[in-house]
């Protein structure tokens, strides 16, 4: 019988390994990073894949593309959940699977190297905009910038409903296969 097999996450400073591990311990099956070869799969087995943005980018979802089945994915950014968040990223990443945009958080102090630069880069914008006054900025800007400033973290089972709802249609689909 086909099943989901993981739930196969990228993470870069916790808040996807968060997500993943949280949805592993309702779900009730195991959550791995895509680079671990550990678990022993037949070539591209169904998976839920969760990555965290970059740029519009959601890491590791190529690789978990080329190793994997990724039959739903989710994408884990400090934007605020929307709509049209969502399917911007779903139109930038090519995903023609059911997704799921979660919000989840910012640990500056975490980051490291090269990302800790491109971040300063990609959060100039938004904190140029700031120095301007609150008055310039959307609710969804200010809760960034107070993100970026003070950090913290929005990983909570509240957002993961709809995805957990998908997986059991999926498995019950799969299972009728
Ligand atoms: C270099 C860089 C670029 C980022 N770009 C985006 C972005 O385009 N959209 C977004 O919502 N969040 C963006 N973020 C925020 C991260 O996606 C967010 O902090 C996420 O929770 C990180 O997940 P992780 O802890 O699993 O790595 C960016 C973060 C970094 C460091």
């Amino acid at each position: 019988m086909a099943e989901i097999k993981a739930i196969v996450y990228e993470s870069n400073t916790g808040f996807t390994k968060d997500y993943a591990e949280l949805l592993s311990s309702i779900i009730k099956v195991p959550a791995i990073p895509v680079i671990d070869n550990s678990m022993i799969f037949d070539k591209r087995e169904a998976v839920i894949f969760l990555g965290w943005v970059c740029a519009g980018k959601i890491n590791g979802l190529r690789m978990a593309r080329l190793k994997y089945n990724p039959m739903i994915i989710a994408a884990v950014g400090m934007t605020p959940m929307s709509d049209k968040y969502a399917f911007t990223l779903a139109q930038q990443n090519n995903i023609d699977v059911p997704f799921y945009y979660l919000q989840g958080g910012l640990h500056r102090e975490r980051l490291k190297g090269f990302y800790k630069l491109m971040f300063r880069m990609v959060s100039r914008p938004i904190l140029r905009k700031a120095e301007k006054g609150k008055s310039q900025l959307s609710e969804n800007e200010q809760q960034m910038v107070s993100l970026i400033k003070n950090g913290g973290s929005f990983v909570c089972r509240e957002n993961l409903e709809e995805l957990i709802k998908k997986y059991e249609e999926t498995k019950a689909m799969l299972k009728m296969a």
